[in-house]
């Protein structure tokens, strides 16, 4: 283990804390306050933010929502999927890719990843698909676009909804197309620690008119609000609009506020400086790092590009040859990265289906209408070894407050001088490890 002696290779003071806000988000917020409208999904601030990001990713529509997880239901609603629908989403995401779907009492199914990529692997969703299989929400894990040709081919097949979790990968593409717009819905965070950040928010696009509408329906209280009362809405006076009080179908209240929506647009101007910043970040860890024996970077495929939301390394403690447990490994090294200044973090430790909610012995399941307690799918046989596997020998470098779309490239050398310093030092890994 590293010397605690001697001062840390990482130098106090230098990491920036994310978001990164200004002077143009000050602004922003001000002039909402001396505007005074707050809310109302025909806000002036609401509207704008709708369109411009519908412009920037490439989207005929785009509703703003209260949150990536509200996003990814009104997806779920919009899609007409309902109790006993399956639908195939990835073993490593994080939860709400699988909640969007339980909050319509559809059954989230779930497969496992490509060890090369950390997506969702085509082969495993074909095995799992089923007659009752309605829809695929593949999730852009970290900000890598997943292998979107294969899956809208399974979609097409199958004849398949196929809605992209975008939360982690604004701005990410595909074969030239922008991640979340290949799909028929994409949906997108908005939350403090992305890599577009306002705070709590979400984004929902399509080409789809009709999808549109009802994912509008759904956002406010099952009313056609907006399309219905656009033509004599007075912007400066939202709450005013021609509403009829007339539900057409289930809803919810998942608006966001203009305050939202102002220091998302003030972000937006800056997500594409943003994404450079990630993406040269990651190249540079990625060339130090490809070096080193016990440490393997993250791939990105040649027909995609990566916004490194998060930074994922695979460590190898079997190229050691101690018969060492992978998971005692990781936090021997992660403590050891830690302890010389490096924001090395996990994120997410076991797979989705393992956590406490899917198991049904769980203290809370029972009498609860959740549908994942009266599955088909019985979640406690099922495994996911690439995932397990990813979870146990991986750690991510750059936390939610500190990711590495906001670092300087100072910052990454000292990063990669620490890796160099902590993995040279196999004796005191393997003894940590053992401890
Ligand atoms: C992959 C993924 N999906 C969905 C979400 C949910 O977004 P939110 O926290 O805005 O509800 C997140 C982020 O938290 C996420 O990382």
């Amino acid at each position: 283990m590293s010397n605690p002696t001697t001062s840390p290779v990482v130098p106090e003071g230098i990491t920036r804390q994310w978001p990164i806000l200004g002077e143009a988000e000050r602004e922003a917020v001000m002039r909402v306050l001396d505007g005074g409208v707050l809310s109302g999904s025909l806000a002036p601030e609401i509207r704008a933010f709708e369109r411009e990001f519908a412009a920037y990713i490439g989207s005929r529509h785009c509703l703003t929502a209260n949150s990536g997880t509200a996003a990814l239901h009104m997806a779920v609603a919009a899609a007409g999927l309902g109790p006993g629908d399956e639908v195939i989403t990835s073993a490593f995401t994080f939860l709400a890719s699988a909640l969007a779907v339980l909050h319509h009492n559809a059954v989230p199914v779930f497969a496992d990843i490509d060890p090369a990529t950390f997506n969702i692997s085509p082969a495993d969703i074909e095995r799992r698909i089923t007659p009752r299989t309605r829809a695929l929400i593949p999730v852009h894990i970290h900000g890598l676009p997943a292998d979107m040709d294969e899956i809208m081919a399974i979609a097409r097949k199958h004849g398949l909804i196929v809605i992209e979790d975008a939360a982690q990968a604004h701005g990410a593409t595909y074969k030239g197309r922008n991640a979340g717009t290949i799909g028929h819905m994409g949906a997108f965070s908005v939350q403090s620690s992305k890599n577009l950040s306002a705070g709590e928010g979400g984004l929902l696009v399509t080409d789809d008119p009709a999808l549109h509408k009802r994912a509008d329906c759904v956002r406010q209280f099952g009313e056609e609000a907006a399309e219905t009362s656009l033509a004599g809405a007075d912007p400066n006076r939202p709450l005013d609009d021609m509403r009829d009080y007339n539900a057409v179908m289930m809803g919810w209240m998942y608006r966001m506020t203009a305050l939202t929506a102002a220091v998302g647009r003030a972000q937006l101007a800056r997500l594409p400086e943003f994404t450079r910043n990630a993406q040269r970040n990651a190249g540079y860890l990625t060339s130090r790092l490809s070096g080193l024996e016990l440490v393997t970077p993250p791939a990105v495929p040649a027909d995609r590009t990566s916004v490194f939301h998060k930074y994922r390394v695979r460590l190898h403690p079997e190229r050691l040859e101690a018969g060492l447990d992978p998971r005692r490994f990781r936090n021997a090294v992660l403590r050891a990265l830690r302890q010389e200044g490096v924001e090395a973090v996990l994120w997410q430790v076991t797979p989705v289906p393992s956590q406490i909610l899917f198991q049904q012995q769980n203290g809370y399941g029972k009498g609860c209408p959740w549908s994942c307690h009266n599955s088909p799918v019985r979640y406690r046989e099922e495994s996911y070894p690439a995932t397990t596997k990813l979870l146990e020998n991986s750690l991510v470098i750059g936390s939610q407050s500190a990711p590495l779309a906001g670092q300087d490239l100072e910052l990454m050398r000292y990063y990669a001088d620490a890796f160099e310093k902590v993995l040279a030092d196999k004796d005191s890994l393997i003894r940590a490890a053992r401890g």
